[in-house]
């Protein structure tokens, strides 16, 4: 049996007013959006990296370009779809997932529920393996929206 694999993943993105908030696949109601070249969901992005990177592989960056018209607007869903495929054929799977995410607003807490769902539904994991928080940035930068994500991977059952 293989050791288990930790991995990191950290996503940063701009927040302007106007637009749709995309945060760990739930849609706020938030008057501020992160601004970005996808639906600049910074929680999922961050939670690929952090599979990505316990699976050796190459980050999220590297394979869904910024400057590629195909993921123009493009759900982030589509990157973690991704990521799951990829460690499926590495014979891996998820065995936890522990996310915060930081910004003044929108206020995580209301939505954790509904964000732990929707990452179980994007994941196959189930809820109590996965766990979200919100915090402030104490007095940074009110229009700055980060994540940080951690993952356990597992061997799958062969
Ligand atoms: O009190 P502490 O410094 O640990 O945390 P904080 O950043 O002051 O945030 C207080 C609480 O607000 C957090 O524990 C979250 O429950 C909530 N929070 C949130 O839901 N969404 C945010 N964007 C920021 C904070
Ligand atoms: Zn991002």
């Amino acid at each position: 049996m293989e050791a288990p694999r930790i991995g990191l993943g950290y996503d940063c993105h701009r927040l302007e007013v106007g637009g749709d908030c995309y945060i760990g696949g739930v849609l706020f109601d938030s008057e501020l959006a992160p601004v970005g070249h996808s639906d600049a969901d910074v929680l999922l992005h961050a939670i690929c990296d952090a599979i990505l990177g316990a699976a050796g592989l190459d980050d999220l960056g590297t394979v869904f370009k910024d400057n590629d018209e195909q993921w123009s607007d493009c759900s982030s869903s589509v990157f973690v779809e991704y990521c799951m495929k990829q460690i499926t054929e590495k014979h891996l799977c998820l065995a936890s997932l522990d996310c915060v995410v930081i910004c003044d607003n929108p206020k995580i807490s209301p939505m954790r529920s509904a964000i732990r769902q929707c990452l179980s539904e994007l994941t196959g994991l189930q809820m109590d393996r996965i766990n979200v928080k919100g915090k402030t940035t104490e007095g940074g930068d009110a229009m700055v929206i980060t994540a940080q994500a951690v993952t356990l991977l597992v061997q799958s059952e062969l």
